[in-house]
C-alpha cells in the first residue's frame, strides 16, 4: 500500500487539517501547463471542492474516484482542488487515502499510478465522518469546507456527488439544504449537486425526488447521471448525425423501415443482487440507457449544442412515444429471467440461485419492447429495444434498418439486394458499420452485400476517456448537456410506468424463461418475426 510520502506532503496534509494557510501552488493558465499539451479541450474548472458521499461504497472506488484522479493527472483539474470524503465508517484521513490507492491501482484506466502526481493528488483527499439524517454531520462537514476555502484556495465552489443508494437521496439533499450548503450568493462561488441513478424506482417516486431537489437546489445546479451520455460512442452520435450532411435527408420514415438498440451483458447480477431484486431491467436498463440511446438517434437537430436545446429536443421525443395501452403491453413488451446455462465456456446459475436473490424471485433480468414515436418524421418505424443480463456476449449498438430498394429490378438476373444497414456500435469493438449491396466481381450479376467499417480502435490511437471523466469534468465546468434534466426523467418514467403496472396486474411470469447464454426469450424474437423481421446477430 502506498501513502503520500514526504515530509512536504504530509506538512500540507496537516495545515489542511488544521486550518493552518499553505503555500499555494502558483495557478497555471490552460496553455502553460505542460500536464495540457495537445489537449483541445480550453477550459479547466474553476478551484473546487468535491464533496463525495457514498466514499466508502463500491461506485466511489470503482468508477467515481478513479475519473476524479485521471482528471487530476491528466492536468484537467485545478490546483486548488480538494476532494472530502463523506461517509459513516470510523475512518483517518490516512486510511480514506491508502484505501482509495488500492482500488485505483484495481479500477485507474491506466497504470501504473503515477507517483508524483499521486502524491499531490493524496494531499487534496480529506475525510469526514458523518450520518447522512444528522444536522450535526453536515455542520462538521460544512466547517470543513470553510476551512478548506481558507487554506486550500477552492473559493467555496463545490460540487456535491451523491454516490449512495438511492434511498439516502433525499436525506443528503435536505441536510444539505438545512446546512445552507446549496445556497449560491455573488460571491459565495458555485454549488452543484451530481445524482446518480436510478432517479426514482417509478413515475411518482421521480417526481416527488425532483420536487424534494427542487426544494433545495434550483434545476440549474442539479446534474443527474445516466454515465451512458458520457460515453465516447454515444456523443458520437450527434456529431455524426448533425455533422454529416448525407445521413440526415435518409433520416425518417420515408427510408428507415425499423431501429433496433441492445444493451446486451454477458454478466450476471453480481454482487448486487439485492439492488437488483429491486431494480431489473426494464428500471436498470431500459427507462434510462436505452430511452437515451433512443432520444439521440430520433430527435431532430437542436438549435444549439447548448444544454437547454439539446435536453428540448430529447424531451420532445420521449414525450412522443406513444403511450402503450394495458392491452398492448402484452404485444409489445417481453421480459425473461435466466435460468442455468453456459455463457461461452463458463457455467452459469440461474438468476434464482444468485447470492441475495429470492428463490422464487419474479424479477426481470430481460426486457425487449417494440416502442414507435408518434411524431412527423418517425410515425410508423418500429424501435425495438432490448436489454439483458447473461447473454451471450457483451455487445451495444443500435442499427438503423433501411427499407427495400423500391423496384425489384435484379430479381430476374440474381439475388436481390440486402436493404441497408447502418450499425452504430456503442461498445466493444467501437465503430460504425454501413452495409450496401455490390456486384460480385464475374460474368454473372450476383448482388452481395458488402460493409463499410469504420473503427474507433484503428482510426484514432488515442484511449477515450471513460464516461464518469467525462461527466465529472462537464459538471466542473458547468455543463449540463450530458445530463438528465427533471422533465426527461419524468418523461421516460412515463413510458415506463404502464408497464410497471401491467406486470405487477397482470398473471405470475414463468421465469426462468431462457437460459443463461442464450439470446432472451423466444418471445422477444416473436416480437419481430410476427412483423417479418428479425434481431441481428451480434
Ligand atoms: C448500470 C447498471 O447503469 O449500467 C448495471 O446498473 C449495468 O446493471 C451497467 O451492468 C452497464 O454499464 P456499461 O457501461 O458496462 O455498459
Amino acid at each position: 500500500m502506498t501513502s503520500p510520502k514526504g515530509g512536504a506532503a504530509r506538512g500540507a496534509i496537516r495545515d489542511l487539517r488544521m486550518g493552518r494557510a499553505t503555500k499555494k501552488a502558483p495557478v497555471r493558465k490552460g496553455g502553460k501547463n505542460p500536464l495540457r499539451a495537445g489537449l483541445r479541450i480550453d477550459k479547466v474548472p474553476d478551484p473546487h471542492t468535491v464533496v463525495l458521499f457514498g466514499a466508502t461504497g463500491d461506485l466511489a472506488h470503482r468508477k467515481v474516484v478513479p475519473a476524479i484522479y485521471h482528471l487530476w493527472a491528466g492536468g484537467l483539474m485545478p490546483e486548488h482542488f480538494a476532494l472530502v470524503c463523506f461517509g459513516r465508517r470510523e475512518l483517518s484521513d490516512e486510511q480514506m487515502r491508502s484505501d482509495l490507492r488500492a482500488s485505483l491501482e484495481l479500477h485507474a484506466r491506466t497504470q501504473p499510478i503515477n507517483e508524483e502526481r499521486w502524491d499531490a493528488f493524496a494531499e487534496r483527499i480529506s475525510y469526514v465522518k458523518g450520518a447522512f439524517d444528522d444536522a450535526a454531520s453536515y455542520a462538521r462537514l460544512a466547517d470543513r469546507l470553510k476551512e478548506i476555502d481558507a487554506t486550500g484556495g477552492t473559493s467555496g465552489n463545490r460540487l456535491y456527488y451523491l454516490a449512495t443508494p438511492a434511498s439516502s437521496f433525499p436525506e443528503i439533499i435536505r441536510g444539505l439544504g438545512a446546512a445552507g450548503l446549496d445556497h449560491e450568493t455573488a460571491d459565495s462561488g458555485w454549488r452543484r449537486v451530481v445524482i446518480e441513478k436510478p432517479f426514482g424506482h417509478d413515475l411518482d417516486s421521480a417526481v416527488r425526488l425532483n420536487r424534494e431537489v427542487g426544494k433545495v437546489f434550483r434545476e440549474s445546479q442539479v446534474y443527474r447521471i445516466d454515465h451512458y451520455l458520457g460515453k465516447e460512442t454515444v456523443r458520437n452520435i450527434l456529431i455524426f448525425r448533425f455533422g454529416n450532411l448525407i445521413f440526415e435527408p435518409l433520416w425518417s420514415n420515408v427510408y428507415i423501415d425499423h431501429v433496433q438498440i441492445t444493451v446486451a451483458e454477458s454478466i450476471g447480477v453480481e454482487s448486487r443482487g439485492a439492488f437488483y431484486e429491486e431494480t431489473g431491467a426494464l428500471r436498470d436498463i431500459l427507462q434510462n440507457h436505452l430511452l437515451q440511446l433512443l432520444t439521440l438517434v430520433a430527435m431532430e437537430p437542436p438549435s444549439t449544442l447548448d444544454a437547454e436545446a439539446l435536453r428540448d429536443e430529447k424531451v420532445k421525443i420521449l414525450r412522443a412515444v406513444k403511450p402503450l395501452s394495458a392491452e398492448r403491453i402484452s404485444d409489445s413488451v417481453v421480459r425473461g429471467q435466466y435460468g442455468p446455462g453456459w455463457v461461452g465456456a463458463q457455467e452459469s446459475a440461474g438468476y434464482r440461485s444468485e447470492a441475495t436473490v429470492d428463490a422464487a424471485s419474479e424479477t426481470e433480468t430481460f426486457v425487449a419492447a417494440r416502442l414507435e414515436i408518434d411524431d412527423w418524421r418517425w410515425s410508423g418505424v418500429p424501435f425495438y429495444l432490448r436489454a439483458g443480463k447473461r447473454l451471450p456476449k457483451r455487445a451495444t449498438e443500435i442499427a438503423i434498418q433501411f427499407k427495400n430498394v423500391p423496384q425489384r429490378l435484379f430479381n430476374q438476373v440474381g439475388d436481390e439486394p440486402e436493404p441497408n444497414l447502418l450499425v452504430i456500435r456503442i461498445q466493444p469493438d467501437e465503430g460504425i458499420l454501413l452495409r450496401f449491396a455490390a456486384k460480385v466481381p464475374g460474368l454473372g450479376v450476383d448482388v452481395r452485400p458488402v460493409n463499410m467499417d469504420f473503427a474507433y480502435g484503428s482510426t484514432f490511437t488515442v484511449d477515450s476517456p471513460d464516461a464518469y471523466e467525462t461527466l465529472i469534468l462537464d459538471a466542473l465546468l458547468g455543463d449540463a448537456s450530458l445530463f438528465t434534466r427533471a422533465d426527461e426523467v419524468e418523461a421516460a418514467w412515463g413510458i415506463v410506468d404502464p408497464i410497471m403496472d401491467a406486470w405487477v396486474n397482470g398473471s405470475e411470469p414463468e421465469f426462468p424463461n431462457y437460459a443463461a447464454g442464450t439470446w432472451g426469450p423466444d418471445a422477444a424474437d416473436q416480437l419481430l418475426t410476427r412483423e417479418g423481421r428479425r434481431w441481428r446477430r451480434l
